[in-house]
């Protein structure tokens, strides 16, 4: 299979002197949710498996693209504020680049798996006590001195390589779907499917655009409530984020698409995160399940009745999170190794 960067090539920012690195981004699996098609009544509905990306999340479509463009105009290092993805991600692409990376995240609230990848790949990690927001602010800061690239979302080669799963989306369905369903955090990548689906639209690879349908967290809901949240909270720490970079992308992606972007509470997403493992076989991370919860909510009060064809993007890996993977169990039943101590133990289960 074709790199990403060779694939898309068209529809990217690349030249012949861009280096055309990979870890094998993109191409991800798009699996039907018979589950949601039932409580939803909807004829089809798609669960978009960022997940299967080479760190587990979306970010590497943006990050291969940001890396290697940084490595073209010739940059020594890369640099990011996360909230634990776009770090992995960044240190990933860093490492086969042969590039130093250095991450600042909020200290407290990465989970465990995104920052163990930064820790394997080799990044110098400084958490502040701040939220991502804070972290934001400081790379912002920090990459004014042009010693390093900062490979944010602000950094517009991420939001073009982050379209192309748009594009990926309207290949495999052989048409755009009537809705698509995204967590918003820092607001890039409801952009970058904006971009997408209209690229898509322009280049005739669909006939028609989606409308786009954003979730943030209740209590990190800055784009809902029009002004930003001081003090972010969620279960959801990848979406805690009180002051999106790309307010005004996703805004625009919502108006122009006549969409919507809502709130959906800590219990709605952990609800969602839960029963998409159990019913579908696939398990996301909290943040992603924001938008299966916000499907759920919409279909709920019937606001999906014209929608034959749905898309959720379940936007990074379960794995990612085993803390909180770990808490919705208590403790396993431990017993001697015999067959009648399991048989009278699976008796009490
Ligand atoms: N889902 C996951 C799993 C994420 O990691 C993020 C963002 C989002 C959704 C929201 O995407 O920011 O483009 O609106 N994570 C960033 C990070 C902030 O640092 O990894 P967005």
């Amino acid at each position: 299979m074709p790199s990403l960067l060779e694939r898309y090539a068209s529809f990217l920012p690349i030249t012949d002197r861009t280096p055309r690195i990979t870890l094998g981004e993109g191409a991800t699996p798009l699996v039907r949710s018979l589950w949601l098609e039932r409580e939803t009544g909807i004829d089809e509905v798609w669960l978009k498996c960022e997940g299967a990306n080479p760190t587990g999340s979306f970010k590497d479509r943006g990050m291969v693209v940001a890396v290697a463009k940084a490595l073209e105009t010739g940059s020594r290092a890369v640099l990011c504020a996360s909230t634990g993805n776009t770090a992995a991600s960044a240190a990933a692409y860093a490492a086969r680049a042969g590039l130093p990376c250095t991450v600042v995240l909020p200290a407290g609230y990465v989970a465990v798996g995104k920052l163990v990848q930064a820790i394997a790949f080799g990044a110098r990690i400084v958490a502040v006590r701040g939220a991502f927001d804070a972290a934001l602010a400081i790379v912002r800061e920090l990459g004014e001195s042009g010693e390093a690239t900062l490979v944010n979302s602000i950094n517009p080669h991420r939001i073009e390589g982050q379209k192309t799963a748009a594009l990926e989306i309207c290949e495999a369905l052989g048409d755009a779907p009537d809705a698509l369903f995204i967590p918003v955090g820092n607001a890039g990548n409801i952009t970058a499917y904006w971009r997408g689906f209209t690229q898509a639209h322009d280049a005739g690879i669909a006939r028609s655009k989606p409308r786009l349908y954003g979730f943030q967290a209740e209590g990190a809901a800055p784009i809902v409530r029009g002004m930003p949240v001081a003090d972010p909270r969620t279960v959801a720490t990848a979406i805690r984020i009180g002051a999106p970079a790309s307010w005004a992308g996703a805004v625009r992606a919502r108006d122009e698409s006549g969409g919507a972007i809502e709130a959906v509470s800590d219990e709605e997403i952990m609800d969602a995160y839960r029963e998409v493992a159990r019913h579908d076989g696939v398990f996301c991370e909290p943040a992603s399940a924001a938008a299966i919860a916000g499907l759920r909510k919409r279909a709920s009060v019937r606001a999906t009745k014209d929608t034959r064809r749905a898309v959720c993007v379940l936007t990074g890996n379960g794995l990612k999170d085993p803390d909180t993977a770990r808490s919705l169990a208590g403790e396993l039943l431990e017993v001697d190794a015999t067959a009648d101590a399991v048989r009278r133990a699976l008796a009490l289960a």
